[in-house]
């Protein structure tokens, strides 16, 4: 596999994580204002799941916190400065990602049993899981560039609970796609999300030709 953006010119590189970072910020803003705080202040569009979210509570405290951790861990982890200066500070937040991410996996599964999402999210479970697990085996085998392509992949993975509530305020997106859309959308970001991923660890070998 190749590590093209582990291998362009620093400065380039520099401005391209920080675009990369100040748009998903702005873009995860946007989806915790239109989705998360309209579902706290029940907004009518989503008064239904909103009575489904209350009684899933018990399970969504937990998985909403280590989702969070999870979201705010990538910038810092992804960050090669603060990895230079603090690499013991990125092991240890390393290790609370992997937590997280399995906590959030399973206690995701739990809230879709039974649901039409489940096998989609089951599926999503086990791709975040298995990336973050690779991620986790190749940085103490010291393989480095492997470990930052597989948290690219598994950050791939957290990141669509921001990318699949992108549209939420779209009525027919939110509301009128059904039980189908339920349980293939879920899978549809997933792969979406990582061949996003994969195209950006090979965007150099892809657009460039070998002296
Ligand atoms: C950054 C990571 C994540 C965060 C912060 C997070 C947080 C949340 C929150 C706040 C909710 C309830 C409100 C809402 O739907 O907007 C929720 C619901 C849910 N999440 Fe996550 N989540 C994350 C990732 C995931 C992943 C990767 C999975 C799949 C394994 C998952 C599975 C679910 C399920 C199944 C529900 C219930 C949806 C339903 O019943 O329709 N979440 N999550």
């Amino acid at each position: 596999m190749a590590s093209s953006s582990l291998l362009a010119p620093s400065s380039s590189r520099f401005r391209f994580k920080t675009v990369l970072w100040f748009s998903l910020g702005l873009t995860a803003l946007f989806v915790f204002i239109t989705s998360e705080a309209l579902l706290v202040t029940d907004y009518p569009m989503y008064h239904a799941y909103r009575l489904q979210v209350i009684a899933d509570r018990q399970l969504l405290i937990p998985h909403t916190l280590c989702g969070v951790i999870a979201l705010l861990a990538g910038p810092m982890q992804f960050s090669s400065r603060l990895r230079q200066r603090h690499l013991k500070f990125h092991r240890v937040l390393g290790r609370v990602y992997v937590v997280c991410v399995f906590i959030g996996a399973l206690t995701g599964i739990a809230l879709a049993a039974g649901r039409p999402g489940m096998p989609g999210t089951s599926m999503q479970a086990a791709v975040w899981i298995a990336c973050t697990t690779a991620a986790y085996i190749t940085a103490r085998n010291r393989q480095i560039a492997q470990h930052r392509q597989w948290m690219v992949r598994s950050y791939a993975v957290t990141f669509t609970f921001v990318s699949s509530r992108v549209l939420n305020l779209w009525p027919r997106y939110w509301s009128h796609l059904g039980d189908t859309f339920a349980a293939v959308g879920v899978i549809a970001f997933t792969l979406a999300s990582l061949l996003v991923a994969d195209l950006g660890l090979n965007w150099r070998e892809l657009t460039s030709r070998r002296a």
